[in-house]
């Protein structure tokens, strides 16, 4: 597909050769209030800066389900977090407590969130749709102290297993406190919207802790600290291009990092009204939001645009989504497809953005005033250094493919993983690269384009899941002896997981098996974990040391070469 051309009208960054040459991470910092006062506090600056300087009566949150229909000035949101505040003060929570939220996306989520983050809490957000496997490990590694959440989801709370949590609050306001067990809402309205101090953080300080997957292990904890915010408040202005009567809307949920980074975040740091719409994808409901908001600058992701696209180009015509001045999308490549779709029924180009949970913010961005060619991520934003390394750390020349690598130091990097000093130092081993995972190459122009990932993390419906964390979830179905799981391509998921699995002595394949294992995985880790195909072998392809050869279970699926098999068991 034939590049496009930059957009017109005013952004944020004009000329972005001379934004990268002249960047300073400094010019940046001034623009944030604790430049002056070298107090910081992510909350404080996000929401209360406003409420105090002129945007008191703004909108700050638009919030709706198919129940509620709600919306907050940034003065409500100050005295609502101050409200939150007080709650978890009064239960016991100071700086550096992990305080969890495993909850569906409404105001309360976020009154919490940002209440914990004033007072120096590391807050720790967890998708509704993990179940107990899932919730149990991210507990229990952060040390949750606090739990926020509501009573449906309590069953799937392992208490037994963890110790170190002390109180839970709940979301409901039928909901009758017993033992450490206590209702937030009554909780809420009785607090004082007054906070007698904001816990004033070092920049270093831990902000929030976002679990995600790798290809071993359990999911690990990546913890953003609040410098992050330069970060965020940077990109909101040069990527999201925001300015201050904007509608944003970042279709996803707070637990996953681009529902902190830019659901939060971003667009409160930036001044924006921020749109949050409950409930799942549905394309009448999200095209809906859109019109009825006004939306300007949509925040989405390729799987959700792909859904859109197949939903039909009819259901578009009935509304009116003209408001739209500024779309965007990450988690997954971008197919040029989509891209020439959105400007076929938006007149919008989508602008691809890549980074990670671990890079806190976007690193690699397609930018309003420039070209765009669709198939690529973009190029770095100021501030960042982004080159393709080999395995040694050696920069390729252009148009080489090798390990898409960021040069250590931004703002929004990962400070830790929680409890594991020693995987947080294999991301930096290369001469002072960090190594994404992810394989790419650089054109001559600059522009990076995405290859794939190095590892076997498989990306479905723009969630990242660890290939091992499922198959250890599979082996122990009874039935399971040996499971290997790989990512399969889909046209819309980009990926569905397919496991292959060697069943015990005693088991035979059939329908209702397939589907107990499949509501195995679901009901232990989520729905987007289970594997939607499976394929039973007498026995999986392994390494001498028994690890199961993933590489050639894909080769298997796609029918390609196995390649070197000199470490295959017999
Ligand atoms: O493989 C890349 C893919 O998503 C991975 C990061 O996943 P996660 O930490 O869950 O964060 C997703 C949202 C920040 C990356 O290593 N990815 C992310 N954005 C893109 C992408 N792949 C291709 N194109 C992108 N724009």
């Amino acid at each position: 597909m034939k590049a496009l051309p930059a957009k017109e009208g005013k952004h944020n960054l004009t000329n972005y050769e001379e934004a990268v040459e002249q960047f300073d991470w400094n010019s940046i910092e001034k623009e944030l209030s604790w430049f002056k006062t070298g107090k910081i506090n992510m909350a404080y600056e996000a929401i209360d800066r406003h409420a105090e300087n002129g945007k008191a009566n703004q909108v700050a949150l638009y919030y709706s389900d198919a129940r509620r229909d709600e919306s907050y000035t940034y003065q409500e949101m100050k005295e609502y977090s101050n409200k939150a505040a007080n709650v978890l003060k009064d239960i016991g929570v100071t700086k550096g407590d992990r305080v969890f939220i495993f909850m569906p996306r409404s105001p309360e989520l976020y009154f919490v969130l940002l209440g914990a983050i004033k007072l120096g809490a590391i807050v720790g957000p967890l998708f509704e749709a993990f179940m107990e496997g899932a919730v149990r490990d991210r507990l229990e590694d952060s040390g949750a102290k606090v739990l926020v959440t509501t009573p449906s989801l309590l069953e799937r709370v392992p208490f037994s297993d963890l110790p170190e949590l002390k109180k839970v609050l709940l979301d409901d306001k039928s909901y009758n406190d017993q033992d450490s067990f206590l209702q937030l809402n009554s909780r809420l309205d009785d607090a004082s919207s007054e906070l007698d101090s904001i816990e004033w953080v070092d920049k270093e300080d831990g902000l929030i802790l976002h679990y995600t997957s790798g290809s071993t292990g359990k999911p690990k904890g990546v913890l953003h600290v609040h410098e992050a915010m330069v970060q965020h408040y940077h990109t909101a202005k040069v990527v999201l291009d925001l300015k201050d009567d904007d509608i944003y809307w970042c279709t996803a949920d707070p637990g996953w990092v681009t529902g902190t980074s830019y659901g939060v975040f971003g667009p409160w740091l930036a001044g924006v009204t921020n749109v949050v719409r409950g409930g799942r994808f549905s394309p009448t409901d999200w095209y809906e939001t859109i019109q009825r908001y006004d939306v300007t600058v949509w925040y989405s992701a390729p799987t959700a645009f792909r859904m859109l696209m197949s939903a039909g180009d009819e259901l578009v015509k009935k509304y009116d989504l003209s408001s739209l001045r500024h779309v965007l999308s990450v988690g997954e490549p971008l197919n040029p497809e989509v891209v020439r779709w959105g400007v076929q029924v938006f007149d919008q180009r989508i602008h691809d953005t890549w980074w990670m949970t671990e890079t806190g913010a976007q690193m690699i961005c397609n930018y309003p005033a420039m070209e765009i060619r669709p198939g690529s991520m973009g190029k770095p934003i100021p501030g960042v250094q982004a080159a393709i390394v080999d395995d040694k750390g050696n920069e390729l020349p252009p148009n080489r493919m090798g390990n898409l690598a960021i040069k250590e130091g931004w703002p929004s990097m990962m400070r830790a993983v929680w409890n594991n000093e020693a995987k947080y130092k294999t991301y930096f081993e290369l001469n002072g690269w960090y190594i994404s995972g992810d394989s790419a190459y650089m054109d001559e122009d600059g522009y990076f384009w995405f290859q794939g990932r190095i590892d076997d993390v498989i990306m479905t419906a723009g969630e990242r899941v660890g290939p091992f964390e499922v198959e250890s979830k599979l082996v122990e179905h009874p039935a399971v002896a040996e499971a290997g799981v790989i990512g399969k391509p889909d046209p819309v998921r980009g990926e569905i997981i397919k496991a292959f699995i060697a069943l015990r002595e005693g088991y035979e394949v059939s329908d209702d098996l397939k589907e107990e294992i499949r509501q195995f995985v679901k009901n232990g880790l989520a729905a987007h974990a289970a594997p939607r195909e499976m394929e039973f072998r007498s026995s999986l392809p392994k390494t001498r040391s028994g690890k199961i050869m993933r590489r050639v279970l894909k080769a298997w699926e796609l029918d390609l070469p196995t390649g070197d098999l000199s470490t295959m068991e017999d």
